[in-house]
């Protein structure tokens, strides 16, 4: 297993590529399963999640290769199995993407839950609504959903839930009412732009879709769909996080190849709290050298600030002058950063579905341990502002959802070094710890008289 070595303090300068967006080609490229004949694509990001929907989809008929352009070409034959399995699903979730594909291409798919996660509950409760309001029979056996129909029939369907709408789960309805008899209405449709991302896509290869990016989404039914080609857009996560690396270290950079208009929210958020944003096409710049202050804001589905910058904007907010709230109405229990970061000296309290953040703190490095993708993201944020070496560990996490980033933010400047997770590999001055002063002076046959005493990681 790796870990990070960040030696932090160093301000972030230059000019970073935003990479193609993780949860676009995810549904994309399940979406393949629906298609007759070969689609390729463009702008897939590198990524481990991106490599275990290969394989699941690999499993389920679809050939994808990589192509020496960076190109993903999808070569959909006839599935010798319809069953997507726990080994591939658990390892990530938007495996669940391959069900609404799998039922409308081959009337039966057998897809199983993807069990716990650290940032909350998830249930796919409004995935399967969706799916039988189109005609399909469900069942939930042995931890399997399994779908089933012989057609499916065009409806209206609701998909609002209890934190709004569901991404993945328009994705799966979008992807299954397309080859469906008849007219489907979504309402209360995720209008995030990856799920209009995956609508384009649908359009190349033939769907009727209308309303895309609104929640309501109409979908004429066809009776087939046909390979296409589609470039993937630019990762708003990947590159508000890269934005908040140069701010968190009062850096400046500037952030090429992105899609400003799917940023409004989170730029609008950065001014607030006093970083510069400058756009300019397609390109971003940040300058976090002016004083940064508190602010309130609210994750929120999409136009709004989304959830998964939540962590990062904490981070960012510890080293803001006063207090902030950070309130997460997405997913209410995604705080599992708040332990690691307060390792570091944040001061950070969890209130309900809220952080409150006291600022400024000078971070200190510390051992911290990842526990989903986008508080890996924080921790790393965090440790490239911090005063001396930390060590992150479980990157495994990270490298789900962020391309070459140590590498990206090496080229700006960042002392990123990734290592096997081993205690040979940790900082001496994590190793050490002043004695405490109160500790008194034991003279012995052991006693070295030494200020420090070195500990094991789990000491
Ligand atoms: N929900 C339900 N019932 C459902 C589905 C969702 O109650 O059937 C609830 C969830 O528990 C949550 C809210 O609705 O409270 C939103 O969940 P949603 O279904 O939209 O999330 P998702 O589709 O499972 C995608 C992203 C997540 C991102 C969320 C919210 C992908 C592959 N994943 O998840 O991305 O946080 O939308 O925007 O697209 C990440 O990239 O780190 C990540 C977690």
């Amino acid at each position: 297993m790796d870990m990070f070595v960040i030696r932090g303090g160093t301000p972030l300068c230059g000019s970073v590529a935003v990479s193609g967006a993780k949860n676009a080609a995810l549904p994309i490229m399940s979406a393949a399963l629906a298609i007759d004949g070969p689609s390729r694509l463009l702008n897939v990001p590198d990524l481990a999640d991106v490599r275990t929907l290969t394989s699941l989809l690999g499993t389920l008929g679809v050939q994808c290769r990589h192509e020496p352009d960076g190109a993903l070409e999808l070569r959909p034959s006839e599935a010798s199995s319809c069953v997507a399995d726990y080994e591939l699903v658990r390892r990530m979730r938007a495996g669940v993407c391959v069900l609404g594909p799998l039922l409308a291409r081959y009337g039966y798919a057998c897809v199983s839950l993807p069990g716990g996660c650290n940032i909350g509950h998830r249930p796919i409760d409004l995935h399967l609504k969706g799916l039988r309001a189109l005609g399909a029979r469900i069942r939930v056996e042995r931890g399997y959903v399994i779908a089933e129909s012989e057609r499916l029939i065009g409806t209206d369907i609701y998909l609002g839930g209890p934190f709004g709408s569901t991404v993945t789960g328009t994705c799966n309805v979008l992807s299954a009412a397309v080859l469906a008899e008849g007219v489907t209405n979504i309402e209360a449709a995720a209008c995030e732009p990856e799920v209009v991302d995956l609508g384009r896509f649908l359009i190349s290869a033939g769907a009727r879709i209308t309303g895309l990016g609104t929640p309501q989404i109409r979908i004429e039914g066809v009776p087939r769909l046909t390979g296409c080609k589609h470039t993937v857009i630019p990762d708003r996560i990947e590159a508000a996080t890269l934005l908040i690396a140069g701010a968190i270290t009062r850096g400046r950079i500037s952030l090429t190849g992105a899609d400003p208009s799917h940023l409004t929210a989170v730029l609008e958020v950065l001014r607030e709290i006093g970083v510069g944003i400058r756009v300019d096409g397609t390109t971003i710049h940040a300058d976090g050298v002016l004083p940064l202050r508190a602010v309130e804001c609210v994750a929120l589905p999409y136009p709004a600030v989304p959830t998964d910058m939540q962590a990062q904007l904490t981070a960012l907010l510890a080293t803001a002058e006063g207090i902030s709230l950070v309130t997460d109405k997405v997913f209410p229990d995604r705080f599992m950063h708040i332990s690691e970061l307060a390792r570091m000296g944040a001061r950070v309290r969890r209130e309900g579905a809220s952080a409150i953040v006291g600022g400024p703190t000078r971070l200190s490095g510390a051992s911290v341990m990842a526990s989903d993708l986008r508080a890996s993201a924080a921790l790393v944020l965090a440790a490239l502002a911090a005063e001396g070496p930390s060590v992150v560990r479980r990157i495994y996490h990270l490298d789900r959802g962020y391309e070459r980033f140590e590498a990206k933010l090496r080229s700006l400047g960042a002392d990123v070094q990734r290592v096997e997770d081993s205690p040979a590999n940790v900082p001496p001055e994590l190793m050490e710890v002043a004695s405490p002063p109160s500790e008194p002076a034991m003279p012995g046959p052991h006693w070295s008289g030494a200020a420090t005493r070195r500990l094991t990681p789990q000491g």
